[in-house]
């Protein structure tokens, strides 16, 4: 149900469940961790997620299998996806969702695990949860605000509407819109980054995303420290000379 594929420098992640808009029945949920992990085990500088078909990323948790769920399984259901979700914000490098579609409640939550957004001019995005009487429950309520604001966040979340491509771009949920096919636009976005040497971009990471989890005078520390960090690596010397020399760095992720 979740396809792996290694392309040159990228790993492309397929959720692969057409039939029913790539929904997240608990085995793709598993499918994702393992596609990460094995991804984690392999030479590259990006991992794109996207959804076989044209109509749908993902259309969020399988409502069929949420039908008459003891609360503990429930439970244990958020903290799986929760966790898996969260190897992506973890990952050794960014990665790139490829909204093709719809990418409704844990769909959108997926993606919002995501480094960053690219989507289809035709995408629809949202966390619909609110319609069923339920809230989202894979990270949705914490990453949304972080993405938009809490006020935008609390709309789209107690509303549940609908957003289009255009609106998702304007607040900042997506970082990019596709003209054409939505992958290629997510490798075309993946290549401004994967040439810059790894301990550069893991510690840029690292620090942004920091930003917001700690008071202003922390996250300076952190950025003091990791910025000292990145300054001793042969990448920094190498980029630096470089500059001098006038010539292109050449990073070899040391
Ligand atoms: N779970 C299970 N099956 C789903 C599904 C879902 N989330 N979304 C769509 N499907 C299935 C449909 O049941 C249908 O299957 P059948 O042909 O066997 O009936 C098939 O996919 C095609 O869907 P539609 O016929 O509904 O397609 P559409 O184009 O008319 O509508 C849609 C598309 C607006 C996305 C609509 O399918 C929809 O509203 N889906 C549910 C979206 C949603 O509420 N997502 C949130 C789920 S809860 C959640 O995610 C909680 C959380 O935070 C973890």
């Amino acid at each position: 149900m979740v396809k792996l594929l290694r392309e040159g420098a990228l790993a492309l992640l397929t959720l692969d469940r057409p039939e029913a808009l790539n929904a997240l029945s608990f085995a793709v949920i598993r499918d994702i961790g393992a596609a990460i992990d094995e991804a984690a085990g392999w030479d590259i500088r990006a991992l794109i997620l996207t959804g076989t078909g044209e109509k749908a990323f993902c259309a969020g948790a399988d409502i069929k299998e949420l039908v008459g769920r003891s609360l503990m399984d429930e439970r244990a259901g958020s903290e799986l996806g929760q966790r898996v979700f969260a190897k992506l914000d973890s990952f050794k490098v960014p990665s790139i969702a490829a909204i093709n579609g719809y990418a409704f409640g844990g769909g959108l939550e997926l993606a919002m695990a995501c480094t960053f957004r690219v989507a289809s001019s035709k995408a629809r995005v949202g966390l619909p949860e609110i319609k069923l009487g339920l809230i989202p429950g894979y990270g949705g309520t914490q990453r949304l605000p972080r993405l938009v604001g809490e006020a935008r966040a609390a709309e789209i979340a107690l509303t549940g509407r609908t957003i289009d491509a255009e609106e998702a771009l304007a607040i900042g949920l997506v970082n990019r819109l596709a003209d054409g096919d939505v992958v290629e636009a997510a490798k075309a976005f993946a290549a401004e980054f994967t040439g810059y040497g790894l301990p550069a971009l893991a510690l840029a990471r690292a620090a942004v995303r920091r930003a917001l989890d700690v008071p202003l005078d922390e996250g300076l520390r952190v950025e003091a420290d990791l910025s000292t960090l990145a300054y001793r690596t042969e990448d920094a010397a190498e980029g630096l000379t470089a500059f001098i020399e006038k010539r292109k760095p050449q990073f070899r992720d040391k």
